[in-house]
């Protein structure tokens, strides 16, 4: 079982995030800022003398990163720090959280988040390979390769030792006050800024990684001129890309990397610095350099050109749906179209995920403060067709199953937005659980292969709040289970709402994720990719803590033994079983258009896919 519940309450470090936006706080895209701006559109540095002016090449010229602190040990700044430490063994990274349960997982064996690949990665840079000695007083480490991978809750210490600090924190969506609901909620990331420029080295490279408003590094430009004035850092924006579930594969093999910076020397040395520790692994063809507003931007626009793509063949689902054409097979033949190419284009319930619908938003937000009101109606289209994508696909299931619910169970197969994470943020299986709990059915399974139950009940038992119990231990229909046959073992219909492989009904080998392609389209790692035979050099792992979730539930990713579960063929359900378990009529509602519907025909089930007319008498 992978991850537990710090992980899903925030990723802020350094301070908390809110669920709501103090009143004053920076929680406005800094693009609305109608200061004029004394740089040429990106240099974030003032000059004053010529002496001032060499001291600041000095500091920056032959600048060499030799020590990261990254703020944030959340689903970004955890896996991202952990590769750069694994891919340049001479430079000190550390992560540093101010919350210091979190950080005592990521000193276990037990990390506080999943994914595939990680705990490998961590293992090498946290704990070195081959035989580590520590000699008495002097503190020296021997062995084939040092630890150089730490965590640490010592916020404020690390970053003053650091020559690169990385603000990896969660921007959520505000959820009060000016531009609530669709600007971007910087709380979080301008406490860390602030303490970052207080505590700093002067010289010290300041990088974006999280994703944020276009025009952010004026915002810290603005807090060093006021709280470090003659003090001297280079702002750089470097959006992280990874996506959830195949962070590593896609932190190992970028499709690019981009570094904005100041067009001085200054800013344009402090980005060859970083492009140097990216250059170790990643060929430098691949690393583009831009103006820092060019690369906040181009993160939101990134993610919400995705979206858009998903939003579009979710729209063009409906019509399939309505005339007999075949979403699968429309995608199939559009993908082909090396101009459209066939990646993002699996239709669904709609996108979920912490990022999507938040930068989508962010965008809208960019554009209407910007007067540009026709954009952000354009983008904030994408967020409604996916709203109505997933409410479409619970009204069919309602129709299907006579338009009542009660005495009927319903079992939810998979939770996370997406395979292969334990990441609920915004997952559409929450939103489906609240329709389908108004129409008052006598039991909602759940079953998850990668969240551990008690993760999903507390997010369950928060619907609770406003009104009667919902989780069954309380008196209410929704019950989480541990084995995927308890959780379908006599109910009416199955929602497959996650894509996860276990779920298939056809051979694994047929499948993209087991011949050794990811969901967009990389070749996946093999452990000994990440160092040829590591494993046989591992150094033991620290012990978990007392109050170490998994270790309570006696469950299983995070583990190191969980590498070779997830490198070895998935356990697929037995779909025979589960339809003699099965009341009739049988319904199975294909979410992710992923199942062989004449096959799971032929066991009896009646199929309705997202994109498919659907069974018909
Ligand atoms: C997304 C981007 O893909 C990353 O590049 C980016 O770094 C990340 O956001 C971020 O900003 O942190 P992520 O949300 O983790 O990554 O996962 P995706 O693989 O993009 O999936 C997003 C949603 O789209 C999921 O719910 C997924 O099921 C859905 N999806 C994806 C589809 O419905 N169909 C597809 O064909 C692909």
């Amino acid at each position: 079982m992978p991850s537990t519940e710090s992980v899903f309450d925030s990723e802020t470090v350094g301070v908390s995030t809110l669920p709501t936006t103090p009143d004053r706080s920076a929680s406005c895209s800094p693009a609305l800022d109608e200061s004029t701006d004394e740089h040429d559109g990106a240099s974030n540095g003032t000059k004053t003398t010529s002496e001032a002016d060499s001291d600041i090449e000095n500091k920056f010229h032959s600048k060499t990163i030799r020590s990261i602190c990254c703020v944030g040990a959340g689903y970004v700044g955890g896996p991202t720090a952990a590769v750069l430490a694994l891919k340049n063994p001479s430079i000190k990274v550390t992560v540093v959280d101010r919350d210091d349960r979190r950080i005592r997982r990521w000193n276990s064996r037990h990390l506080p988040i999943y994914e595939p690949g990680l705990t490998e990665v961590v293992r090498i840079a946290r704990d070195g390979l081959g035989e580590v000695s520590r000699v008495q007083g002097s503190g020296a480490i021997e062995g084939l390769r040092k630890p150089n991978l730490f965590f640490s809750a010592d916020v404020s210490r690390c970053i003053s030792e650091a020559d690169a600090v990385l603000i990896a924190v969660n921007t959520p969506t505000k959820m009060r006050g000016t531009g609530k609901g669709c600007a971007t909620d910087m709380t979080s990331f301008e406490a860390v800024a602030a303490e970052v420029v207080r505590h700093a080295r002067d010289g010290t490279i300041i990088v974006e990684k999280s994703t944020v408003p276009c025009r952010t590094a004026q915002m810290i430009q603005e807090m060093i001129r006021i709280q470090r004035p003659g003090a001297h850092f280079e702002i750089l924006s470097n959006p992280e890309f990874l996506a959830a579930g195949t962070a590593v594969q896609d932190l190992l093999r970028p499709d690019r990397i981009i570094i904005g910076s100041g067009t001085t020397p200054e800013g344009l040395s402090a980005a060859e610095a970083l492009a140097k520790v990216y250059a170790s692994w990643i060929d430098r063809k691949r690393i583009i350099t831009t103006n820092v507003w060019s690369s906040e931007l181009a993160k939101l626009v990134a993610n919400s050109m995705l979206a858009q793509r998903l939003s579009s063949i979710n729209s063009i689902s409906a019509l399939c749906e309505a005339t007999g054409a075949e979403i699968n097979e429309v995608s199939a033949a559009i993908g082909a179209d090396t101009r459209l190419g066939s990646k993002f284009l699996r239709a669904g319930i709609g996108f979920g995920g912490s990022c999507f619908k938040k930068d989508v938003l962010s965008l809208v937000y960019l554009a209407e403060s910007l007067n540009l009101q026709e954009v952000g109606d354009y983008w904030r289209q994408v967020v409604e067709m996916n709203e109505y994508q997933r409410n479409r696909f619970t009204s069919r299931v309602i129709k299907r199953l006579n338009s009542t619910l009660v005495t009927k169970k319903i079992c939810i197969l998979g939770y996370a937005f997406k395979k292969n994470t334990s990441d609920t943020r915004e997952a559409p299986a929450l939103e489906i659980i609240k329709s389908l709990l108004d129409e008052n059915p006598r039991e909602i399974a759940i079953f998850d292969p990668c969240c551990n139950p008690v993760v999903i009940e507390n997010e369950i038992r928060s619907l609770q709040n406003y009104g009667p119990p919902v989780l069954s231990d309380d008196g209410g229909s929704v019950k989480v289970y541990s084995d995927a046959y308890a959780a379908c073992a006599g109910s009416n219909a199955i929602l497959l709402v996650t894509e996860f492989d276990e779920f298939l009904n056809f051979p694994l080998l047929s499948n993209a994720a087991s011949s050794g392609v990811n969901s967009q389209g990389k070749s996946k790692i093999s452990p000994s990719e990440v160092n040829e035979s590591a494993k046989q050099h591992f150094n033991d792992e620290p012990e978990c803590a007392a109050d170490c979730p998994d270790c309570q539930s006696g469950t299983g990713y995070g583990d190191s033994s969980a590498d070779n579960v997830e490198n070895s063929p998935k356990k697929q359900l037995d779909w025979r079983r589960i339809s003699g378990e099965m009341q009739s009529p049988k319904w199975l509602f294909d979410g992710r258009c992923v199942i062989d519907v004449p096959k799971m025909e032929s066991l009896g089930i009646r199929v309705e896919a997202i994109g498919s007319a659907g069974w018909t008498v």
